[in-house]
């Protein structure tokens, strides 16, 4: 397998009282170029998880080993090089004056010659089609245009992971779209592998994978399908299923014979459209 991602066995407490680990005991692997979702009610660890991908933290038991590097202290800053991440709230990852400026932010610290930054920084702008926007200011944008900003600075980095730590959550559904558009353009084409820790449904089930985190463990693992078909469990860890599901779900209530398999909204309208009631 090609993995990108290995953690094994970690575990962390943030203080020594916690009674809770904050991660317990938490194993998964990534493939290059996979995407997976992190889902789980707050407090469950996935920010924590993100933390200790990248190395904010150091886990108090077991690895965690990006791309050719274990973690470490030596291996830090390659592993950071590796990893960019976006955050929740798109108003606290600017620090340019303009757009360009604050995709050129991160590049400025890696020595680039000056014709190689700016052409980084259009590309990069190119690519989650802000180019236009290269010259306004970023308080100007829309909180779905700031958030695309924020993924070309690290698309401007090269990195071979991206992880969206609830990136979406501030977003109305126009900008929660369009940021999902971009971050499954960007994935294609530089073959990255994205982590999207997320509430929203329809981010998890853009995934190959949703892994699920409960206080601190990892308690599923599956595709969106498997993990969507926990239906009430999920509901009960107090996330949101898509509507397709929900509608099968009430459907099946009032006696209706519906598909087992995940349907998508298409997939869902699709079957309603040549349902046949007297079968
Ligand atoms: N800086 C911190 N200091 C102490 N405890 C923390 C800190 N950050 C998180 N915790 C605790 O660690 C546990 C896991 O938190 P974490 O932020 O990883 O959860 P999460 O799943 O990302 O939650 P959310 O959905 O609210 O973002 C929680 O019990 C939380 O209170
Ligand atoms: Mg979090």
């Amino acid at each position: 397998m090609n993995e990108i991602v290995t953690v094994n066995q970690i575990s962390y407490h943030y203080t020594e009282e916690d009674a809770r680990p904050a991660l317990n005991d938490v194993s998964f692997s990534i493939n290059k170029g996979e995407w997976i979702a992190i889902i789980g009610p707050n407090g469950s660890g996935k920010s924590t998880l993100a933390k200790a991908i990248n190395g904010l933290i150091e886990p108090s038991g077991g690895e965690v080993k990006v791309g050719p590097y274990e973690l470490n202290e030596e291996n830090i800053w390659s592993i950071r090089e590796m990893v960019g991440m976006v955050f929740q709230n798109p108003d606290n990852q600017f620090v340019g004056s303009t757009v360009q400026d604050d995709v050129a932010f991160g590049l400025e610290n890696q020595g680039l010659p000056r014709e190689e930054m700016v052409e980084r920084v259009r590309e990069a702008l190119e690519k989650v089609n802000m180019l236009e926007f290269a010259e306004r200011e970023p308080a100007r944008l829309s909180g779905g245009q700031k958030q695309r900003v924020a993924i070309a600075g690290i698309v401007a980095l090269r990195p071979d992971i991206m992880i969206l730590d609830e990136a979406t959550s501030m977003l109305d559904p126009k900008g929660r779209e369009e940021v999902l558009r971009t971050v499954k353009e960007v994935k294609e084409r530089e073959n990255l592998s994205v982590i999207s820790i997320t509430h929203d449904i329809d981010e998890a089930a853009s995934a190959n994978r949703i892994l699920v985190m409960r206080e601190g463990k990892l308690i599923k693992e599956g595709t969106p399908e498997e993990i969507f078909s926990y239906g009430d469990q999920l509901i009960e860890m107090g996330l949101d299923l898509p509507f397709p599901e929900k509608l099968k779900s009430s459907l099946k209530n009032s006696g209706i014979n519906v598909p087992s398999e995940y349907l998508t909204e298409e997939g869902m309208v699709e079957w309603l459209w040549t349902y046949d009631s007297k079968k």
